[in-house]
């Protein structure tokens, strides 16, 4: 089954309007037949891009509808502004935000209530690597996300399986290593509703770049990339989604 291939550049807390006009220009000449790419840029930004061949995202949304929740933003109002992505449970969020799986799961619901994507972030430290519980921890973060919106609300969210120890680090995980959790991913979900498992998209995250991006998206369970520090450079991102591309 051929699923929709994504590179999704996250920047995180870096970019600013002139990185925003570069991607404009640069996109706006270029397309892939069978990549999506997405941008999340700080909230501030996605209305400032305007090119059709990107889709714009934001990085985290509330778990709340409105009211006084300083310095959040609802599924509501990315819905007004035509925002149809956000990432939500990165592990930045989960780690300096002290996000719960319980506060990601609502975030989840809220957002998929009103046809927002999720792009549900998830991985282990490299502790729990190191103790050998990579697949219990995996699907305790996936297990507290189907129990509030069932497996076919997870059906609408996009995956990324992010290693911590991978994030930042310039350690990618090995095309292996990545391949195995995907797998992983899959056969777990397939477990419970096959049809879903197959279609879903599952991206991997981690020190992507230009030269281990061919070898991670020939594996067959990954679904293409969330990259951080390369997304903000704008030849080596072009890189990634040729390679992402070329897999078809
Ligand atoms: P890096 O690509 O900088 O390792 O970041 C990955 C990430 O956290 C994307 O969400």
């Amino acid at each position: 089954m051929s699923r929709v291939k994504i590179i999704a550049g996250n920047w995180k807390l870096n970019g600013n309007k002139a990185l925003v006009d570069e991607f404009n220009h640069t996109f706006n000449q270029t397309t892939f037949e069978h990549v999506s790419v997405m941008i999340f840029p700080p909230a501030l930004y996605v209305n400032e891009f305007n090119c059709e061949h990107l889709t714009i995202g934001v990085q985290n949304v509330s778990e709340q509808t409105s009211g006084a929740f300083t310095g959040e933003l609802s599924v509501d109002m990315l819905n007004d502004m035509g925002i149809t992505h956000t990432l939500i449970g990165h592990s930045e969020r989960r780690d300096i935000y002290n996000e719960t799986n319980e506060l990601i799961a609502a975030k989840v619901a809220q957002a998929i209530a009103v046809n927002i994507t999720p792009v549900l972030c998830i991985g282990e430290s490299l502790e729990t690597r190191n103790a050998g519980n990579v697949y219990q921890f995996i699907q305790s973060q996936l297990d507290s996300v189907i129990e509030v919106v069932g497996i076919t609300g997870l059906a609408k969210c996009v995956i990324a399986y992010e290693p911590i120890w991978a994030i930042g680090t310039g350690v990618t995980a090995s095309p292996e290593q990545a391949q195995e959790v995907h797998r992983f991913i899959r056969d777990y979900l397939g477990s419970i509703d096959e049809v879903v498992a197959e279609s879903l998209s599952i991206l991997y995250g981690g020190s992507v770049n230009a030269k281990t991006a061919s070898e991670l998206f020939v594996q067959p369970d990954i679904d293409g990339g969330l990259v951080g520090g390369a997304s903000l450079k704008k030849e080596e991102f072009l890189t990634i989604c040729h390679a992402a591309n070329q897999r078809g």
